[in-house]
């Protein structure tokens, strides 16, 4: 994975914030051990899922490299134990947390030290949780205001721990399906945060954004409205290391 493309996300920290979704409690529920007293989350970002996390009675530690993301984070939980750093240098004691947590973040990191790493810190009944917010997309023009080619998507049948890349220790996956409704504008602003559109050249970046928002006023014209929903998969995995 591109390291420079990994922490591209704090060059636009605020509209990441204020334009990603969060995560549903049915998919932090299964992620998150019905005994856990410590947790890890790591890949923080500006604290989508922490907030939900925060929400929980949990002893939390956060993890994350970029300052800027972390600005933000730390803005609207100004007591957490936060550290900026990545996933392979974890400042946290050998078997000292019931789950490290991920959201959106997993692909990012350099698997399998990160899952060293992981398994060192992980208490033996811990697991690894990781989720990511993958749209589920029925019409042609979902797939062109997000700029994705359907047939470079991975299987949904896709085996949890190629998913994670990882051969070793064991793993499961859930999806919990969920949608959201969104005016062209906010459509605009969802698909300004994925980095594939981001990192364009500015001048493509802002015409692609353009020819988002126009797909979604026609087909919110098609159907008589002023928002089109957005359904995403939060699909789930927990691994359990070797052991
Ligand atoms: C797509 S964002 C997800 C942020 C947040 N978890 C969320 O759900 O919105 C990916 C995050 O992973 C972080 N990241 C990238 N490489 C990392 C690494 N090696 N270790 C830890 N975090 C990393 C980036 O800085 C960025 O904040």
């Amino acid at each position: 994975m591109d390291a420079a493309r990994a922490t591209s996300f704090g060059a636009w920290a605020e509209e990441y914030d204020g334009w990603r979704p969060t995560y549903p409690d049915a998919a932090v529920d299964w992620l998150v051990p019905p005994h856990a007293v410590h947790v890890a989350e790591v890949g923080a970002g500006t604290g989508k899922l922490t907030d939900r996390l925060t929400e929980r009675d949990l002893e939390l530690d956060v993890v994350e490299p970029d300052g800027r993301m972390l600005g933000i984070l730390s803005r609207r939980h100004p007591g957490l134990r936060i550290h900026e750093t990545v996933a392979t240098s974890l400042p946290l004691g050998d078997a000292s947390v019931d789950a490290v947590l991920v959201a959106d973040a997993w692909h990012w990191f350099p698997k399998l030290d990160a899952a060293a790493e992981v398994a060192r810190v992980l208490t033996p009944t811990g697991w690894l949780g990781c989720v990511w917010n993958v749209p589920v997309l029925r019409h042609d023009w979902e797939w062109r205001a997000l700029r994705l080619d359907p047939a470079l998507q991975p299987p949904d049948d896709l085996d949890p721990l190629d998913r994670i890349g990882l051969s070793a220790g064991r793993a499961e996956q859930r999806a919990f399906r969920w949608t959201w409704t969104l005016t062209p504008r906010q459509w605009r602003g969802f698909v300004s945060t994925v980095s594939h559109v981001r990192l364009l050249p500015e001048d493509e970046c802002q015409a692609a954004l353009d020819e988002t928002e126009q797909l979604v006023e026609r087909a919110c014209a098609a159907a008589g409205t002023t928002t089109a929903p957005l359904t995403h998969d939060a699909l789930c995995v927990r691994w359990y290391p070797p052991t």
